[in-house]
């Protein structure tokens, strides 16, 4: 076989991978004359009619796709031995070997390649296609470093295949490493299920082992389903707290709780993939749970990582309330997408007071976004409506998802005639633009945003505040929502 030559164009010269499925082979396209991949069923699974489909299904799919991050197909073709695809050749060694060689990769190495992945699975997720096999077998990485993603296998198209599990044959063929628990449960399957696969190969990155290990496939998925994925630190001590957050969040168990997009994850990493060295390390010894403490890294005002921010974190210690949610557990299947404004995930929303002491009832904030205006965030109370002349305001900081455009806030607020303003994101003079101007109705009210630097974070910010049966002023936030058009993949 070694010498044969396909389509009178490929000619084969030495098998350089193997999967459950095909093995792949390195070939020179004779034509071109250049140095390509060709991957081909093995021959056992050929007269299997559900493994010629599949496999012609993967060159469907993957034909459509274009982009730095994803191996390229470049052309297929069948012969009486079966169906071949014909990919672009990635010389260099997979991530999983590249692991087995050197242990936990360096925090910022580990960074940079999962940002990558994460990029490619945000791609094909815009396409409409979930990978639903990511694992460091199918991560490549080429001598130039980059990381590019292939197999899509068992890969589908996310609206016309919504709640398929898994088959029998994908049991076959996937390894339960890197299993999310709604594919082990035959559960719903989207983008975010990519999300909890790449938090494992992060975990694997992170500390040169995987998360749980079991004899076979069975014991290894029910872990996935029922154990937290352990705290990266308890293995490597010298993982970065960020790293650990990432991979506690992309690892949730519940789909809702992890990054809304890959897109949010890579976000997240590249944030602080430069900064590793002067990350705080968390003590180890974490329960490994699905929440997070956020930390701030000192004399900045400002929460970093919003976006690694895992479900309800107050960063006690810090003074600054962090609660990063997702509003929308949404799924996908709704098919083509069109601008219709609709509640943006919040990525997070923290107090605003850069003018005060930098915290205003930090510990309240959640009670602005838990869904329920019962239950309230206040400003602390002053003695005049304009804060005793002690600054021009104060507010909630709040971020929308990755990639969102916000063109609404919706705020529901129980203390009627406080004046408030709507700010953007600070251009490069560091003034944030005026979005809106208000005053509270004491119930829910629609507020139009128009500005020309709408970034994915706006200040609800207090002008003016309320006064009260006791003479004191204040204004307080039963619920607040960002309304607009989300490019997160759901
Ligand atoms: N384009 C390529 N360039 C170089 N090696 C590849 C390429 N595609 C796959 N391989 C190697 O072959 C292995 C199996 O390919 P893969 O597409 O994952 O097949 P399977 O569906 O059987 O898992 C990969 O893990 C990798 O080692
Ligand atoms: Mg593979």
């Amino acid at each position: 076989m070694s010498e044969a030559t396909l389509g009178r164009r490929y000619r084969l010269e030495a098998a350089i991978g193997r999967g459950g499925m095909a093995t792949v082979w390195r070939a020179t396209d004779l034509k071109l004359d250049r140095p390509v991949a060709i991957k081909r069923l093995h021959q056992a699974r050929v007269d299997d009619a559900e493994f010629t489909a599949r496999f012609r299904r993967e060159a469907q799919l993957v034909g459509g796709l274009s982009h730095p991050n994803v191996v390229r197909l470049l052309d297929g073709g069948e012969d009486e031995e079966g169906p071949y695809l014909v990919l672009e050749l990635v010389e260099g060694e997979t991530l999983k070997d590249r692991v087995a060689r050197e242990g936990a990769l360096p925090p910022a190495e580990t960074a940079r390649l999962v940002a990558q992945v994460a990029d490619a699975l945000a791609y094909a997720h815009d396409e409409g296609i979930v990978h639903r096999d990511v694992k460091s077998q199918n991560v490549l990485i080429a001598r130039d470093g980059i990381a590019r993603l292939t197999d899509f296998g068992i890969a589908r198209m996310a609206d016309v295949d919504t709640q398929a599990g898994l088959t029998a044959a994908d049991v076959m063929l996937g390894s339960a490493d890197y299993l999310a628990p709604e594919q082990a449960q035959g559960g719903k399957i989207d983008g975010r299920t990519d999300v909890y696969s790449l938090g494992v190969v992060l975990y694997e990155c992170a500390t040169g082992q995987l998360p749980f290990t079991g004899d076979g496939f069975v014991a290894v998925a029910m872990q996935h389903v029922s154990r937290d994925v352990p705290d990266p630190r308890l293995v490597n001590p010298d993982c970065p707290a960020f790293l650990a957050a990432c991979v506690q969040r992309a690892c949730a168990k519940e789909p809702r709780e992890r990054f809304v997009s890959t897109r949010q994850m890579a976000a997240a990493l590249r944030e602080q993939g430069g900064n590793t060295a002067q990350m705080p390390v968390i003590a180890s010894g974490s329960d490994g749970g699905t929440t997070s403490e956020v930390r701030r890294r000192g004399g900045l005002g400002r929460p970093i990582a919003i976006a690694v921010a895992v479900a309800l974190a107050v960063a006690a210690a810090g003074g600054i309330g962090v609660y990063a949610y997702d509003q929308l557990g949404s799924g996908s299947g709704s098919g083509g997408e069109e601008a219709v404004s609709a509640p943006l995930a919040l990525a997070g929303i923290s107090d605003f007071d850069p003018e005060g002491e930098g915290r205003e009832r930090p510990a309240d904030v959640p009670n602005a976004a838990d869904g329920d205006p019962e239950s309230v965030w206040y400003t602390e109370r002053y003695a005049t409506a304009d804060f005793g002349n002690l600054k021009d305001g104060v507010g909630l900081l709040l971020s929308a998802a990755d990639g969102a455009e916000i063109d609404e806030l919706v705020l529901d607020s129980p203390t009627p005639g406080a004046s408030f303003q709507v700010l953007g994101q600070a251009g490069a003079s560091g003034v944030r633009p005026v979005l809106a101007n208000g005053t509270t109705s004491g119930g829910e009210q629609t507020i139009p945003l128009e500005g020309a630097s709408l970034g994915d974070e706006v200040v609800l910010w207090f002008t003016g505040l309320t006064q009260d049966d006791s003479g004191r002023f204040w204004a307080g936030v039963g619920q607040v929502e960002l309304r607009g058009t989300s490019n997160s993949t759901e």
